[in-house]
């Protein structure tokens, strides 16, 4: 089985919800394990044998939460060659910071050496962009995108590393 780990940092739950919706969309993906862990209880080696890594956390200030960035740049497994991708939580539909969010979470992640995918618009509806974005909690077309998200970043692992 090919593992994916879902790292997540959620104060009231939104962006857990948007994790296990991402867990869900893995697992339609055969040979493929998925775990998701808060970063209070980070599975090191899990992180370490997984071939697939997405981070995610709520916007705060119109980006990355801190307590997320400081996971990245305190984690102290190789995160160099794994497949990435990102989530984000925002209170504000029509833009509180979500995208940015990501692409903070993106660079930290291409610093580290991880090859970025959300699959974008190729993989058919509903399209995603950097990653999965959620208002609040997550329903539907955004809970349906975080199973998106969760499915093209198993199918690609299955791709590139099975
Ligand atoms: C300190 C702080 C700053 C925030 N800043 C923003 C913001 O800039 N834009 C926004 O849309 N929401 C902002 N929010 C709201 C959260 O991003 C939103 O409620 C999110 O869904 C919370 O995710 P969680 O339930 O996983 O903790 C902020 C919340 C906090 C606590």
């Amino acid at each position: 089985m090919i593992k994916i780990a879902i790292v997540y940092h959620s104060e009231t739950g939104n962006t857990k919800r948007m994790a296990e919706l991402i867990e869900e969309g893995c697992r339609k993906v055969s040979d493929v394990e998925a775990k998701m862990m808060s970063i209070e209880e980070l599975d090191e080696a899990y992180i370490a044998e997984a071939k697939a890594v997405l981070f995610g956390g709520p916007t705060y200030e119109g980006t990355i939460s801190w307590q997320m960035k400081r996971v990245l740049d305190e984690i102290r497994v190789k995160l160099d060659g794994k497949l990435g991708g990102v989530f984000a939580s925002q209170n504000w539909p029509g833009g509180g910071g979500a995208d940015f969010a990501e692409l903070t979470l993106i660079a930290a992640m291409l610093v580290r050496g991880m090859l970025i995918y959300s699959g974008g618009i190729t993989k058919g509806a509903p399209f995603l962009h950097f990653g999965a974005v959620s208002a609040r909690r997550p329903e539907g077309l955004y809970a349906e995108r975080c199973v998106k998200l969760g499915e093209n970043i198993a199918e690609k692992t299955v791709e590139l590393f099975a």
